[in-house]
């Protein structure tokens, strides 16, 4: 089992399988991108399912999110389902990516084992998308989207980031659009893990800014509250129900005190928080011969390092050395 000092119990995974992306987001990195990865210093395919499976049988993980950087750029990644969804027991597996090259790969995701995706749009205006992602790849992700649902990766939840003078007004909009389609749309909270290290409280869209823009068109009754169990997000019924919206406000509503986290880097490094300042290298183990068992111990002592929150409200608060797309959203 993975406890730490507060008594949480991490049993969610997310291995993030590459640090590169073909967006930009201008929330998460600069145009030019970041200086990748090295090769040798990835985790290889078989690297990554040995840590999953300790994972999964020594640790008592029970779900499993490839991330990224962009987890569809990953070559191996179909395969790394199919092997994970052969462990027993089988962890339950989900994919957060924006959604470009998935139109080609749902079926086959699908057909190897994956569960459901995440994916992120944050606009329905091709012009917005340019602005907001640097690309022109508006229509490859609304055809990802499509192809999510039909493969039956289901439930298909679209997680939107919205930025000021750019797309905040979409809130209503986008809204609509996610019930039409059936997707559960998520708003995030932005958060202080971009490359640029550009990110200010006061120049964020608040969970209540984001409210208070759907209750110009739509009834919101909040979910009750075991329904949220773990989850980041808090879900709202919208005009009733069934369809509902949610908002992940991890910088005015932390949600760290319910964490049931733990994280592998595409570099394999375990890291205890989006947040946390310190990892632990398990691919350095692993390639030293280690053994399942003493892996499994460095992961357990790693997290009975885990701080109590993000540590954002701390007046010392220091950005992560990372951006999110190398730590794994
Ligand atoms: P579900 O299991 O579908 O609810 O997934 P999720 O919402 O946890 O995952 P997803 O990858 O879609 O992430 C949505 C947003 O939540 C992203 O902005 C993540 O960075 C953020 N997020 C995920 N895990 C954490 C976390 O441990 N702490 C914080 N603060 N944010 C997180
Ligand atoms: N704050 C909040 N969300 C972010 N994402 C990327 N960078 C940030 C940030 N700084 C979102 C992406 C994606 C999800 C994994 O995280 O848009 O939807
Ligand atoms: Fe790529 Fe995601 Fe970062 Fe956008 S937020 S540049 S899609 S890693």
């Amino acid at each position: 089992m993975l406890i730490d000092t507060y008594g949480r119990v991490a049993t969610d995974l997310r291995v993030s399988l590459t640090d590169r992306c073909n967006l930009r987001c201008t929330y998460c990195m600069p145009e030019e991108g970041l200086q990748w990865l090295a090769k040798p210093d990835l985790l290889t395919d078989d690297e990554i399912v040995r840590l999953i499976r300790i994972a999964v049988t020594a640790l008592g993980v029970t779900e499993v999110r490839f991330t990224g950087g962009e987890p569809l750029l990953r070559p191996g990644l179909v395969d790394i389902v199919r092997r994970c969804a052969e462990l027993s027991p089988r962890p339950r597996m989900s994919l957060t990516t924006n959604g470009i090259g998935l139109a080609r790969t749902a079926e086959a995701l699908r057909a190897a084992g994956l569960d459901r995706v995440n994916v992120s749009l944050d606009t329905l205006r091709p012009e917005v998308f340019r602005t907001l992602t640097r690309r022109n790849r508006h229509q490859d992700v609304l055809a990802g989207l499509a192809a999510a649902r039909a493969a039956g990766l289901a439930p298909v939840k679209v997680n939107t980031v919205l930025m000021p003078g750019t797309n905040d007004d979409e809130a209503p909009e986008l809204l609509a659009w996610a019930i039409e389609n059936r997707y559960e749309l998520r708003f995030i909270e932005q958060m202080p893990l971009d490359a640029q290290h550009g990110w200010t409280r006061e120049g964020m869209i608040t969970a209540g800014d984001i409210l208070a823009s759907l209750r110009t068109r739509f009834r919101l009754t909040p979910e009750e509250r075991q329904a949220r169990g773990s989850a980041p997000a808090e879900r709202w019924l919208v005009d009733g129900g069934p369809a509902r919206v949610g908002v992940i406000a991890s910088v005015t509503r932390p949600f760290c005190q319910a964490c049931d986290r733990t994280r592998l880097t595409a570099d394999g490094q375990v890291r205890t928080c989006l947040f946390a300042r310190e990892e632990s290298d398990l691919r350095g183990a692993l390639r030293s011969g280690a053994t399942d068992e003493e892996i499994a111990r460095l992961w357990r002592r790693a997290m009975w390092g885990k701080k109590a929150g993000s540590g954002l409200d701390d007046p010392s608060f220091l950005q992560p050395d990372r951006p999110m797309s190398a730590i794994g959203g």
